[in-house]
């Protein structure tokens, strides 16, 4: 106050004006996408967000969501507008506490704070709003919102958040949470992290609270919602466990439990392969109605069909693996998916091995045969896959395959140092296929582009099986 009122004849007026009085803002919007070459619309530039608070009420009669975000978040850039990946209905939004214009289209949600905002300014951007998800569908006509007949699931890759919270959607802008959401009594409602207890709401209901306090995807943040059976205690290492069976299992219910129960075995032998647990706890939740099983953080979701035969452990090594490879370090763009499925695909060779089920190198051996070499399957490239491939066979079994051949290459005691020397130096962060492979270089002290080249990055199946001898 005082200075703004004696700077006004002063020589420093101009500067004292550019401080305190406030030049208008040039137009600067953030981009409407992070500038990943698959998926150009996901993400935003122009902020970092550092927090998502997401308190919603949930009413599985009629598919029915509501409430509110906070998200806390950083300019990098002056902003006269900047954008939010949402799908849902708003309601109303606040960036600083003052109304902002909003304008949704296509599931991007555009905001013009009044007066713009500096770069380095903190935002605190609040976001109400009302939807039924399960009838949003993406520019794509897509919903990966499922609605199921006790509840819901908030759960995909690579996109689920623009159906339940306004968010920066792109790996490469991690953030801890808080997710709390209201249900009818009797209901259960999941998320990732630990769970920090039940408070009662008015009218019969109950939220669940449930916080993350390591960086997190918003791929990776999850709710399930529906009628589980809860088991929660504490693993050796004295980590919280959370696991979720729903009541709609029926017979094969056991075999989930076979299976999902050994998570904090499984997470202990990655441990040594792979080097410190990344999270705070752990666990799994098992339901119909999902068709695949998805690595959220500390809590990954298998769907049923997993365990129809019986135990199976070897999806359990698969999602846990990801815990490092996917959700502590995630891909840089959605091209880099192989530094996920190759590695979390490579992780059930080495379960295998230590339940003495096949060696490695016979598992490696067994999918290098099982592909003729003019099926499609080698015509997709693990490094680089396409957007509608991400999720290929080729990721997961090449991807596999790449993984056995840089360890055949540099040798167990290299190999292994190159895994958790990648996982330390990347930690919470996101990283590119170039930079593993500049990485494994370096460690080695071998040339290895060749290898990659062959593995990763050339059509057609590859003369040879890696590490098996020439003879065999
Ligand atoms: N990352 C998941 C896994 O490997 C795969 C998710 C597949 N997504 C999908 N929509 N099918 O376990
Ligand atoms: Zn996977």
């Amino acid at each position: 106050m005082s200075i703004r009122s004696k700077a006004t004849t002063a020589v420093a007026s101009a500067a004292a004006m550019t401080l305190f009085a406030g030049t208008a803002l040039a137009a600067s919007p953030g981009a409407p996408g992070a500038g990943d070459p698959y998926f150009p619309e996901y993400g935003n530039g122009g902020y970092d967000v550092s927090h998502y608070d997401i308190r919603l009420n949930y009413n599985p009669n009629g598919d029915q969501l509501s409430g509110t975000t906070t998200i806390l978040a950083r300019a990098t850039q002056d902003l006269t507008q900047f954008n939010l990946d949402f799908l849902l209905k708003v309601k109303s939004v606040r960036v600083n506490n003052a109304p902002a214009s909003f304008v949704s289209d296509d599931g991007e949600l555009t905001l013009t704070p009044r007066g713009g905002v500096r770069k380095g300014q903190d935002l605190t951007i609040v976001v109400t709003y009302a939807d039924t998800p399960s009838a949003v569908k993406d520019r794509n006509g897509i919903t990966p919102w499922t609605k199921t007949p006790d509840g819901a699931l908030a759960i995909g890759e690579p996109e689920i958040s623009s159906w339940w919270y306004p968010s920066n959607d792109h790996p490469t802008d991690k953030a801890t949470f808080d997710v709390n959401v209201a249900v009818p009594n009797g209901v259960e409602a999941i998320s990732n992290g630990t769970f920090v207890g039940q408070t009662r709401q008015i009218n019969g209901w109950t939220r669940w609270n449930w916080r993350s306090t390591k960086p997190q995807a918003t791929y990776l943040t999850f709710l399930a919602i529906g009628q589980f059976e809860i088991r929660l205690y504490a693993a050796p290492n004295g980590q919280p466990v959370v696991n979720a069976y729903s009541e709609r299992l029926g017979e094969h219910t056991d075999a989930a439990k076979s299976s999902i129960e050994r998570t904090p075995e499984v997470t202990e032998f990655l441990v040594e392969n792979f080097g410190p647990y990344p999270f705070e706890a752990q666990g799994g939740v098992v339901t119909p109605d999902l068709g695949y099983a998805l690595e959220n953080q500390t809590r990954s979701t298998y769907d049923d069909a997993f365990f129809r035969r019986g135990a199976n452990t070897y999806v359990v090594a698969h999602e846990v693996a990801h815990q490092w490879f996917g959700d502590s370090v995630s891909v840089h763009h959605w091209r880099d998916i192989w530094l996920n499925e190759g590695f979390a695909s490579y992780a059930e060779f080495l379960w295998s091995e230590h339940v003495g089920e096949g060696t490695a190198q016979e598992n490696a051996d067994f999918i290098y045969d099982s592909y003729p070499a003019d099926d499609e399957f080698w015509q997709v490239l693990p490094g680089d896959p396409g957007p509608s491939n991400v999720f290929h066979g080729a990721v997961y079994d090449r991807g596999a395959l790449a993984v056995h051949a840089l360890r055949v290459a540099v040798g167990d005691e290299k190999f292994f140092e190159i895994l958790k020397t990648w996982l330390a130096e990347k930690r919470y962060g996101d990283a590119t296929i170039e930079e593993f492979i500049a990485l494994a270089e370096r460690v080695s002290g071998q040339q290895l582009d060749q290898l990659f080249q062959t593995w990763l990055f050339t059509k057609g199946k590859p003369a040879e099986a890696p590490g098996r001898p020439a003879d065999a």
